[in-house]
Order: structure tokens, then sequence, then C-alpha cells
């Protein structure tokens, strides 16, 4: 086990509920032996893509903010653990800032036509989302977003733990297996055990 972790925890709420999942996702990686490292999104001077496309040419982003220190980690970790509220049916506006950066990834791989990475990784990435309503939909555009995330990221999209009809912080951790459920996820995305699925395995809670 020599897997390294990288949390991203978006909402812009202080332990707000996709934190406190996030955190114990990050618990179940390190009880199974990873090094983990939590970054929370709403401290940083992260800022929008301005569509320049200096990226075109040149693979990487001329922004000089924070997206360079969460980049450089982005590149240098093996598992990577998502963590969003659902706002407007989506991820929140902090999560989406951080992802319309990695238009430079996106600009290395389809327009440059440049690999990441010389070596072939085993990459993977996992979402975690919360939403208030009950809301089947609510989903739906999180994870067309966050395919297309990692696929620029180079990164297997494993798993999703989807938990509904929670809204006021914290009350996450009154339901009967979320935190449970996210250890657990945690625990098997770094499992050398387990296969990289077709389709990310759907955990949705209610
Ligand atoms: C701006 C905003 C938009 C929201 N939009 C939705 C929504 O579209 N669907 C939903 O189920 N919940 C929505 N919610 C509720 C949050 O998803 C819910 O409170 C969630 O528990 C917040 O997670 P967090 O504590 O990790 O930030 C919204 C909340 C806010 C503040």
């Amino acid at each position: 086990m020599s897997s390294e972790v990288l949390g991203i925890s978006t909402s812009p709420r202080v332990k707000g509920n996709s934190d406190l999942l996030l955190r114990e996702a990050l618990a179940g990686a390190e009880s199974a032996g990873a090094q983990v490292e939590y970054v929370r999104l709403a401290g940083l001077n992260i800022g929008a893509c301005v569509e320049c496309n200096t990226c075109y040419e040149t693979g990487t982003c001329r922004i000089e903010d924070d997206y360079q220190q969460i980049l450089e980690k982005l590149l240098n970790i093996d598992r990577l653990i998502f963590a969003t509220p659902v706002f407007f049916m989506s991820v929140c506006a902090q999560a989406k800032v951080l992802i319309d950066r990695g238009q430079c990834l996106w600009a290395h791989k389809y327009v440059l036509k440049q690999q990441l990475f010389e070596i072939e990784c085993d990459r993977r990435a996992m979402v975690i989302a919360v939403g208030g309503s009950k809301s089947k939909k609510q989903f739906d555009s999180v994870q067309l977003t966050m395919k297309s995330y990692f696929d620029s990221l180079q990164m297997s999209y494993v798993a999703n733990l989807f938990v509904s009809k929670i809204d006021a912080r914290g009350a996450i951790e009154k339901h009967p297996s979320a935190m449970k459920e996210a250890f657990r996820l945690g625990e098997q995305l770094v499992s050398d055990e387990t296969e990289v699925p077709d389709k990310p395995v759907n955990v949705e809670l209610f």
C-alpha cells in the first residue's frame, strides 16, 4: 500500500456535510495505510478561467494564484476524493472554478495531444456529493462534470457517494450509514485488490 490520497473539500461551509464525509473517507484511506492530505478550497485564492486560451499553446495556465499549488498536488497523487455540495443541481461554485481551470489539462491532452505522464499510471478518483432535496436527478450534472474533469486529469472515475435529503450543517453525522460508507469507500479507494470498474460504483443514500 503506497497510495497518496488528496481530499479536496469544496463546500463554502466550514464542517459542512460533504466536508465531514470527506474527512471520514480520508480516515478510511489512512487506516488502510495510505498517505492522505486534506485541502479546503474555500480558503484559497483561485480565480476563474478567463478563456485566454494561452494553454492551447503552452499546456499551462498563465494565471498566477493558488491554483498552481493545487495542480502540483493533483499531478503527484494517485488517488483523489473530491467532495461537493449540490448547488442548483450541480457542483458548487468553488468546485466549478477549480474544474474550469483544468482547461489547461484538457488542452494538454486534446489540443497539444500530449500525455500528462510518461508512463501509464494507476490514478483513481471518487466523488462525494450531498444535496438537500430528494430529487434523484440532482447528481446527474455532478457526474457529467466530474467525468469530464477526471478524464482531463487522466484519472479513472471509480466511485460516487451521493447523499440526498441532508440540509442542515452537520446533519450528515446523524445519518444511519453515510459516515460508515464514506470510511469504507476511502478504504476501498486505496485497496490494491480493487479493480477499476467499467463505470463508477454508485452508493446512493437517502
Ligand atoms: C446556493 C445553494 C444551492 C443549493 N442547491 C441545491 C440543489 O439544487 N439541490 C439540492 O438537493 N440541494 C441544494 N442545496 C442544499 C445543499 O446541497 C445542502 O444544504 C447540502 O447539505 C450542503 O452541503 P455542505 O454542508 O457540504 O455544503 C443548495 C444550497 C445552497 C446554499
